[in-house]
């Protein structure tokens, strides 16, 4: 057997060893969800999100939940923007278009914050990522209140969703043990 299809076996072996193992872990998993989001503010919505994703059963730890509600966190922001980003190009000259592109301008902020929080995740800076959550925390807010009493906000529940999916986020990574 060549050295290389020795490495690709052994690589084989870990990767069946570690599918296996969280394999075994799943059935315990929902408890750990439920046990790590009892201890932030708003349980109900922290279970809500990460059991939307299936990868949350296979966490095997606060980072590893926090990881992943960070990801759909920035998956709704950027998909904001998106959306912002459209209204704002079909509303271009009518009133409304001004607190649409402060809402643009805020959810690029917001997006590139959370980016960046993923990066001080990955690095162990959890106090530079929860910083940053809360940056992009308070973008949506900010967003829904440039439309003030004038105009009604086309936004009010991205803006109300992403707030709360950074709120979660926020205090899971408050949760990752230092
Ligand atoms: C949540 O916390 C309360 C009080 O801190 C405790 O009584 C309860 O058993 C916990 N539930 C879970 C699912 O861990
Ligand atoms: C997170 O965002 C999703 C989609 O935008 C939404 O359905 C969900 O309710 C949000 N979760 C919280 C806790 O706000």
């Amino acid at each position: 057997m060549s050295t290389t299809s020795k490495t690709n076996l052994l690589l084989l072996l870990l990767l069946l060893t570690l599918s296996t193992s969280s394999i075994q872990h799943t059935s315990a998993d929902a408890n750990f969800i439920s046990a790590t989001c009892n201890r932030t503010t708003d349980p109900a919505s922290c279970v809500a999100l990460l059991e939307s994703q299936k990868l949350s059963f296979a966490a095997a730890d606060v980072h590893g939940l926090a990881w992943i509600a960070l990801q759909m966190t920035t998956s709704h922001a950027s998909d904001t923007l998106a959306l912002v980003t459209n209204l704002f190009h079909q509303r271009e000259g009518e009133p409304i278009s001004a607190p649409l592109d402060i809402c643009k301008q805020l959810y690029g902020i917001a997006t590139e914050a959370l980016k960046a929080a993923g990066e001080g995740l990955g690095k162990g800076d959890y106090a530079d990522a929860s910083k940053r959550v809360g940056k992009a925390r308070d973008a949506a807010g900010l967003c829904e209140a440039a439309f003030g009493m004038e105009y009604p906000s086309p936004l009010t529940a991205q803006n109300r969703d992403v707030k709360g999916n950074c709120s979660v986020t926020f205090d899971l990574i408050g949760l990752i043990p230092a």
